[in-house]
């Protein structure tokens, strides 16, 4: 094996970068030369790429994005897109594909490696929604981000007995707000992967007031039936009823930009490395994660293929600390 390349896909995630640059440097360090792809599946689709040295990759730690660039390819979910793909790198001499990037982008690697293309997947999305690795890079700068916000809302929240709706990311996946829920104290919490009574979290809201708080938080996950949209006018339907001053904020994009944490850097270094010793090893078809601090392999069909668990014991937790 003589040559690699390394691309970005999907939603970004704080810490790709710090992969890119393991990347690079475990690649060198092993003989390798590292080719970045511009612009995720698009780019690899149309032959984009620039060869990386530890030089190229110096500096680049501590933003936050992907300094190759990600992309959303359409193209790249047919056949054609990807046999495109993988003629374009073989013409170019590269032997092995690394893919950064969360469920859908290692669905599409997936796809490479059911080609007959040896690729190896690194776990990267805030959504944490990949099977075959407990965190994924960008989950904790993602979380933070979240609770910077929770703690912000709360003081103004109490300043006018207000209930606030905080809407957080999470395409499929409550990981992020069941997190952000415990870890803000908030007095509710919808996911997706739980059906929401409206008029349950109502009831909660009131209560809360009962017991005399002065503020309630409800924290929302983007993919949830009752978004904060949708909760917000039912709570407006029925505000004459339920008596509370009602505000929402969707924070949205905020949680992917800005400077990753210490946590994501690190396991980013440790998923990136890691990808590359498999690489050398020849051992292809895998997502590269971390589970119970280790580092594992996980089938891409595995990692992709089935959903992962929500913890019904934190959801619990949630319930009896708020
Ligand atoms: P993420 O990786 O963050 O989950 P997406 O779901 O948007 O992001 O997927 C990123 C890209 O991966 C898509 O734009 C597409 O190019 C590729 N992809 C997603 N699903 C598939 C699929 N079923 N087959 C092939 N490629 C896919
Ligand atoms: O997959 C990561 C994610 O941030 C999801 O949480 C969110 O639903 C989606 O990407 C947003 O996508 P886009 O950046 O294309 O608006």
């Amino acid at each position: 094996m003589k040559r690699i390349a390394v691309l970005t896909s999907g939603g970004d995630a704080p810490g790709m970068n710090a992969a890119i640059r393991a990347v690079v440097r475990t690649g060198v360090m092993n003989g390798l030369e590292v080719y970045g792809v511009k612009g995720g599946y698009e780019g690899l689709i149309n032959g984009n790429y620039i060869p990386l040295g530890t030089r190229e990759v110096g500096g680049i730690m501590q933003h936050g994005g992907t300094f190759l660039g990600s992309a959303r390819c359409l193209e790249f979910k047919t056949e054609e897109g990807q046999l495109q793909a993988i003629r374009n790198m073989t013409e170019a001499g590269i032997e092995a594909l690394i893919v950064i990037g969360g469920n859908g982008s290692q669905t599409g690697n997936l796809a490479l490696s059911k080609h007959g293309f040896p690729t190896v997947g690194i776990a990267s999305t805030i959504d944490n929604d990949l099977v075959g690795s407990d965190t994924t890079i960008g989950v904790d700068t993602a979380l933070n981000i979240a609770l910077e916000a929770i703690d912000r809302l709360k003081t103004t929240a109490s300043s006018h007995q207000r209930a606030f709706l905080v809407e957080v990311m999470g395409r499929n996946c409550g990981y992020l707000a069941l997190q952000a829920a415990i870890a803000g104290g908030a007095e509710a919490v919808v996911v997706p992967e739980i059906e929401t009574d409206p008029e349950k979290i109502a009831t909660t809201l009131v209560s809360a007031y009962e017991r005399g708080k002065s503020h309630a938080i409800v924290v929302v996950a983007e993919g949830a039936k009752y978004n904060a949209t949708a909760l917000a006018a039912y709570f407006e339907q029925h505000k004459d009823r339920l008596g509370f001053d009602l505000r929402m904020t969707i924070i949205g994009h905020v949680q992917r930009g800005g400077t990753p944490s210490a946590v994501d850097r690190i396991l980013a270094s440790r998923l990136g490395a890691a990808a590359v010793e498999q690489v050398v090893k020849g051992n292809f078809g895998n997502l590269v994660g971390i589970i119970k601090g280790d580092i594992a392999l996980t089938p891409l069909q595995t990692a992709v293929g089935t959903k992962k668990p929500l913890d019904m014991s934190l959801f619990e937790l949630a319930d009896v600390l708020d």
